[in-house]
């Protein structure tokens, strides 16, 4: 009768139960004296113990200088201070990079650590959704060690189980200001173990002089200009295409420039040629000699996108079923198409079948050129699809600065900016700094590329690298 009972259950109409009865009483816990005097104690012992490990060059500074001045009074203490800063200054004196390794950064991360990690801390990172709440603790990611560099604060930390590293990669925005700080970047250590960057200053805020060519050309990786870091920028050709993109005069002919000169022993040997195109007449036309074809018209440009694609096929029949990649040779050269501006060729050009060849052959180039030995690297100011559909067929994308917030996902993928790539923001007195995503790593990279002025255009031009080369319009 279970079944009759629990219908007759149904149909009863529940009584509203009176507000009054609903009574909810907090029980108050109080700890007992003891455990209150315990927990002070353990804390107190364990500051004892911990501080000669952690606080080692202070601990003996005191003990020491509380030993003198009871043996000997104030003069003794006095002079052994006296010696102690002048060894420090001499030090500094002699040797200042060991002096800066040694003693400097260590001393400055610890200041850093107090009065600003440590201090902010648990509110940043409530505030930025990373922390539990100001009470539990025990949900609160830990500070694992401080250190500095010469231009940043690297802070190495525990994070708590169920949160991820991309936690924090998207939230640099908030961790940045928190920790007033310009910028932040997450480096990932393992599955719980992250490392968040903090500059202090930029290290890219004054221009870079061309840099030194090298002989080989290693096409994995020319030397373009400077990372934030402080390490070489190098930028993939071989087996790859690269987009820049930036407003007017965010720099990118130094990016084009930069390229070219790194590859200009290539291109004196044969192994490397660079087809350019420059709408504007102004970005390339400086360095002519160096280039195997050069076009500065809509009909010449599409012309020579249309030279490359018949090479880049005619290459790909002779290599069917014989050889799968490409080694640049004299007799097989390593083809970069420059294009300045491509927009100019895909969307502002006023003949419509201009425009169709011209989206066609560099699609074309893009999808089918990269084991064959052909790159594009192509300029662009305005990222937006009516105006370059084509911009994913780039596997590598260079963002300069940007007009707006929204284009930075659009040219380094969906996520960059909450990972701290703010090209909107980049200063527009700095021109050739950029974001750039280097191979195997999410996170964007800040970079410079170096400036080659027209002098250094043109000695590259006349050192006669490309003497008997054919010059096309
Ligand atoms: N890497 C750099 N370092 C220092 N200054 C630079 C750098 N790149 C460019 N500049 C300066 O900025 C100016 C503009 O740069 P550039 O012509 O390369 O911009 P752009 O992005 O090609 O602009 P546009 O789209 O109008 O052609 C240059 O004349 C030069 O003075
Ligand atoms: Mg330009």
């Amino acid at each position: 009768m279970l079944g009759g009972s629990t219908g007759e259950a149904q149909k009863q109409p529940t009584a509203p139960i009176p507000a009054q009865t609903i009574r909810f009483t907090v029980p108050v816990v109080e700890t007992p004296g003891i455990f209150v005097i315990a927990r002070w104690v353990w804390a107190l012992v364990r500051l004892l113990v911990l501080l000669p490990v952690r606080a080692p060059v202070t601990v003996a500074l005191v003990v020491s200088s509380a030993l003198i001045l009871d043996s000997g009074g104030w003069v003794p203490l006095a002079a052994s201070w006296t010696i102690a800063v002048a060894v420090l200054v001499l030090w500094w004196w002699r040797w200042p990079h060991t002096f800066c390794t040694r003693v400097a950064l260590p001393a400055l991360a610890k200041w850093r650590w107090l009065t600003n990690y440590r201090r902010h801390w648990q509110p940043v990172l409530v505030v930025a959704g990373l922390a539990e709440s100001y009470q539990e603790r025990r949900y609160l990611p830990r500070i694992r060690r401080v250190t500095c560099t010469e231009w940043a604060d690297r802070v190495r930390v525990k994070i708590v189980p169920g949160t991820t590293p991309e936690d924090f990669q998207t939230r640099v925005d908030a961790l940045a200001h928190g920790f007033a700080a310009p910028s932040c970047r997450v480096h990932v250590n393992g599955a719980r173990d992250v490392t968040l960057e903090f500059p202090r200053r930029d290290t890219l805020a004054e221009p870079l002089d061309a840099l030194p060519v090298h002989s080989p050309v290693d096409l994995r990786g020319v030397a373009m200009g400077r990372t934030e870091e402080g390490d070489t920028w190098r930028l993939r050709l071989h087996g790859t295409h690269v987009l820049t993109v930036g407003v007017t005069g965010a720099g990118k002919g130094s990016v084009i420039w930069s390229a070219i000169r790194a590859l200009t022993p290539a291109i004196g040997d044969g192994s490397v040629q660079v087809w350019a195109i420059d709408p504007k007449r102004m970005e390339l036309s400086y360095g002519r000699p160096l280039f195997a074809h050069y076009a500065d018209s809509g009909e010449s440009a599409v012309d020579l996108l249309e030279q490359a694609v018949a090479r880049m096929q005619e290459r790909a029949a002779r290599y069917a079923g014989k050889q799968r990649t490409h080694t640049p040779s004299p007799t097989d050269p390593f083809v970069v198409v420059v294009v300045d501006e491509v927009a100019f060729l895909t969307a502002y050009h006023p003949d419509r079948d201009v425009r169709r060849r011209a989206e066609n052959a560099i699609a074309t180039l893009t999808s089918q050129g990269r084991s064959v030995g052909v790159c594009v690297l192509a300029a662009l100011q305005d990222p937006r699809k009516e105006v370059m559909n084509l911009r994913n067929l780039f596997p590598d994308k260079i963002a300069l600065r940007l007009d707006e917030a929204s284009q930075v996902d659009m040219v380094l993928g969906e996520g960059a900016r909450e990972r701290g790539a703010n090209a909107h923001l980049i200063d527009p007195y700095l021109p050739g700094v950029g974001f750039v995503k280097l191979e195997g790593s999410p996170v964007p990279v800040r970079v410079r590329a170096a400036f080659v002025t027209d002098e250094d255009i043109a000695a590259m031009a006349a050192q006669g690298l490309s003497s008997g080369r054919e010059v096309e319009r």
